[in-house]
């Protein structure tokens, strides 16, 4: 059990022995990423005040372009990752392709590939309600001082040695595990610290939340649309109560904390879904399973689909262990 109020730059230190190859470079890339999420959250506060400094597309008095929030929370993480030299690869949601890192180069030894959503839930912004930042860490499988090809990236989620994301909530918070638990730490934005607040965090064995678009209803397969009537029905704990943000992350942390289910199942429009395997799935199916959840595609668990593309998307059902398991019996019944 970890004691709360140490900061993030304690508890990391401590707790680098714990790591299977301990090197001291994934405690130094966990540190990149604490400081890009200071960057990102210093933006993502002014989001508010974009009337005085410019929306997307002006130009403002300093005759610097405006950008949307994704492209410069985007940009934010990659440089900070880049000016460190932590990393050998980096692949993002807002990027066509993977970026090489000094590969190259003899001198650059790193192991580690990066994939971020640099801002999920990016629709919510406008209207001042909780977006995030989710982030995925894998060691490279081809030879160090080479250039990083697709293969490295295209690792099934059981080969995560970490994944974490941030809330830019009513405080700012990052979420992280290294495949030793799941840690919560908020930050003091006063000092600019995170400290430990939620120490090895857990989504209770069932809840009474569930989280899904039913706006598309009509389109869901025959088992979520059974799932649903279900969560709506009668009897025992049930019905449950319906919350949906439309930003991955705060749903997630949500039911993580209160017990729940989030779906974002295919439907005849999108027949794998909406949400990405390698940017949004993937990690927090490392985190929900860190934290006694679970996570499936409506048939299997996320972490062991082989991923054959870098933008592709699955159908997502995620939370709290016992919820994902009756959504699972509900698609199998009903063969959809
Ligand atoms: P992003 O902003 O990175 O594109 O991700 C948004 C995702 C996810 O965060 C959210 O749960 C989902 O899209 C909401 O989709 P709908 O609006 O279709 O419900
Ligand atoms: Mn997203
Ligand atoms: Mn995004």
């Amino acid at each position: 059990m970890h004691k709360k109020n140490k900061t993030l730059g304690e508890f990391i230190i401590e707790n680098q022995d714990s790591f299977q190859y301990s090197s001291g470079e994934l405690s130094k890339l966990i540190n990149a990423i604490r400081l890009a999420c200071k960057v990102v959250n210093h933006e993502v506060n002014k989001a508010g005040l974009v009337d005085i400094l410019g929306a997307a597309g002006d130009t403002n008095i300093q005759g610097e372009s405006q950008q949307k929030l994704d492209v410069l929370a985007n940009e934010k993480f990659i440089q900070t990752l880049k000016n460190r030299e932590i990393v050998c690869g980096i692949a993002s949601e807002e990027e066509d392709d993977f970026i090489s890192i000094n590969s190259n180069d003899e001198k650059h030894q790193n192991k580690y590939v990066v994939l971020i959503d640099p801002l999920d839930g990016s629709s919510n912004i406008d209207v001042n309600v909780s977006v995030g930042t989710i982030f995925s860490i894998y060691r490279r499988v081809t030879p160090v001082g080479t250039p990083v090809t697709l293969d490295d990236f295209l690792q099934p989620g059981r080969e995560q040695v970490a994944a974490g994301y941030i809330v830019y909530g009513t405080s700012t918070m990052l979420v992280y595990t290294t495949g030793y638990g799941v840690n919560g730490f908020t930050l003091n934005p006063a000092i600019g610290t995170f400290y430990l607040s939620h120490p090895d965090m857990e989504f209770p064995e069932s809840g009474t939340i569930y989280s899904v678009n039913e706006g598309n209803y009509i389109h869901f397969p025959q088992g979520v649309k059974d799932y649903i009537k279900y969560c709506q029905q009668e009897e025992g704990d049930r019905p449950y109560t319906s919350r949906y943000i439309g930003s991955l992350v705060s749903d997630f942390h949500r039911n993580m904390i209160k017990g729940g289910i989030y779906l974002y199942p295919k439907s005849s429009m999108a027949s794998n879904g909406k949400l990405r395997l390698l940017y949004e799935c993937n990690p927090m199916a490392f985190i929900a399973e860190q934290a006694n959840g679970k996570a499936s595609n409506g048939y299997g668990r996320i972490l062991d689909i082989e991923p054959t593309q870098l933008h592709q998307r699955v159908p997502f059902f995620c939370g709290s262990k016992k919820m994902v398991e009756k959504a699972e019996e509900f698609m199998k019944a009903s063969n959809s």
